[in-house]
């Protein structure tokens, strides 16, 4: 089979990152090998994202580079196919195809799996008529799983795993129940064959991934539900399976069979997203979060019984239509009450079709962008002092790759922090080990330490 090359752009969430591997998946027994650059591909596919507005725009310049590119090899008596993939070409497929002519194939995140099929047909048109118009954006998740292949490429000692796909909780800002469809949980042994595979690959950490992710209640096997939490003591069953993770959790979603879970499985690290977006209830009823803050903080002190190192990270959203001064003091409050190891924080962007969008109290830009520089300012100080107060102590950290300097190992903490570690003077491979690390020091994004283990009993293993 001729050897073809294939440049795989990812965009937005780590459901995306997923997908795009399982596409490679699907095109590698059509000979595709992954390449680092458009320049040298045959095919190059963008995951796109829609969540906010830059994001959307991202994948129209990239476009237009593609566009450029693409003649230049016409030109040279080459061929370069351009497909769009994930959110944006859901929302936006039929018009993209309308729009840029460059563009051979638009599918949606429900359509991977017919790739092979969706090229052929691309490649058919373009023969044909000089012009391909394929556009694969049906919503039905529910064959999507069975119909990927089993074999797959290795994923890394950390790996992303989809448990779970769409939302049906239709938060008024947000274009994800329209761009992924409606909510389907994978049965729990899916999972668990997906796990072991990867396991059998290499992999030690495990992040499950969803939209919604503790929303997930996937077929059990015995004609019963199975939960989050249920679905994670099966998981922490399987050997060679250190840690694990999950994300994004939605605060409705959190049962007390997920807290007793943090308890009860050492396996599951004490990190958790649980995005809160805003900490006004006025602000949270408008989003349809259909939680208040009080709930909110409840929730966080149930996790904190349970796991009293849990350390937690948030979404948050200023500037939502009708948001007041006293709107964003609330999300102050909260902040500096529950404390964030991280956090990431968003301006509102009016989505199309969206409820949102149409209302008309819409914040200034200079607002938010007001509000967004106080809120960031409290979530760095707050994430240096995570970071500062981790100085001292000793972590397990999962070495995943080398480091800049020769002998230097890089990899992540229970926290998701990145340390750097000297191990140059250690026999042996590390990688792919998880160790007990004394952290010496905060660098600018990252931490370093050394070694907490006698080096004789890190050589023996
Ligand atoms: N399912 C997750 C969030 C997925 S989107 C949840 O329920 O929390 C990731 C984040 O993007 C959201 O948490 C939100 O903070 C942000 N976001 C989504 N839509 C947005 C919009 N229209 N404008 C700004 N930020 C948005
Ligand atoms: Fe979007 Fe809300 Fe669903 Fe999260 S829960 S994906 S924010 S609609
Ligand atoms: Fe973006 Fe779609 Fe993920 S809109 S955040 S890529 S679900």
């Amino acid at each position: 089979m001729a050897k073809k090359r294939l440049h795989i752009k990812t965009y937005g969430c780590q459901m995306n990152v997923y997908d795009s591997a399982r596409m490679a998946d699907v095109l590698a027994p059509l000979g595709y090998e992954a390449t680092e650059t458009p320049e040298d591909a045959d095919l190059v596919i963008l995951n796109t994202c829609h969540i906010r507005e830059k994001a959307a725009e991202k994948v129209y310049s990239e476009v237009g580079r593609l566009r450029l590119l693409k003649e230049e090899k016409a030109r040279a008596g080459g061929r370069m196919l351009v497909a769009v993939g994930g959110c944006v070409a859901q929302a936006q497929g039929a018009e993209m195809m309308r729009r840029a002519p460059s563009i051979d194939l638009v599918f949606g995140p429900q359509a991977y799996q017919d790739l092979p099929d969706l090229l052929g047909r691309a490649t058919r048109e373009l023969m044909e008529t000089g012009r391909s118009r394929v556009v694969a954006i049906d919503l039905a998740v529910d064959e999507k799983f069975d119909r990927l292949p089993e074999e797959a490429a290795p994923q890394g000692y950390s790996a992303f795993l989809t448990i779970q796909e769409g939302c049906d909780k239709f938060c008024s800002f947000c274009v994800v129940p329209y761009t992924r469809g409606a909510e389907f949980s994978r049965p729990v042994a899916d999972v668990l064959a997906e796990a072991r595979r990867m396991v059998r690959q290499g992999t030690v950490e495990i992040s499950l991934l969803g939209q919604n992710v503790n929303a997930y209640h996937g077929d059990d096997g015995n004609g019963g539900v199975a939960g989050l939490g249920e679905l994670i003591r099966r998981l922490a069953d399987i050997d060679g399976l250190e840690r694990i993770r999950y994300t994004t959790s939605h605060p409705r979603d959190v049962d007390d069979d997920l807290i007793a879970a943090h308890r009860d499985v050492p396996r599951i690290m004490p990190f958790l997203h649980l995005p809160v977006q805003s900490g006004s209830d006025r602000i949270l009823r408008a989003m349809n979060r259909r939680h208040t803050a009080a709930r909110y903080h409840e929730i966080v002190g149930k996790l904190r019984d349970a796991r009293p190192d849990i350390a937690l990270s948030s979404d948050f959203i200023v500037g939502y239509p009708g948001e007041t001064d006293a709107d964003f003091q609330a999300t102050m409050d909260l902040v500096r009450q529950v404390g964030f190891a991280m956090a990431y924080s968003f301006k509102y962007s009016p989505r199309p079709g969206t409820p949102a969008a149409d209302l008309d109290e819409q914040v200034p830009e200079d607002v938010k962008s007001a509000r967004l520089a106080v809120l960031q300012d409290e979530l760095l100080r707050q994430q240096e002092a995570f970071n500062a107060a981790s100085v001292g102590r000793i972590m397990p950290v999962l070495l995943e790759r080398d480091g800049r300097h020769p002998g230097q190992l890089v990899g992540r903490s229970p926290y998701m922090q990145a340390v750097s570690v000297d191990a140059g003077s250690v026999p042996g491979d590390l990688k792919g080990t998880i160790r007990n690390v004394e952290i010496a020091a905060v660098l600018s994004n990252s931490l370093r330490g050394r070694l907490a283990e006698p080096v004789s009993m890190v050589a023996a293993q």
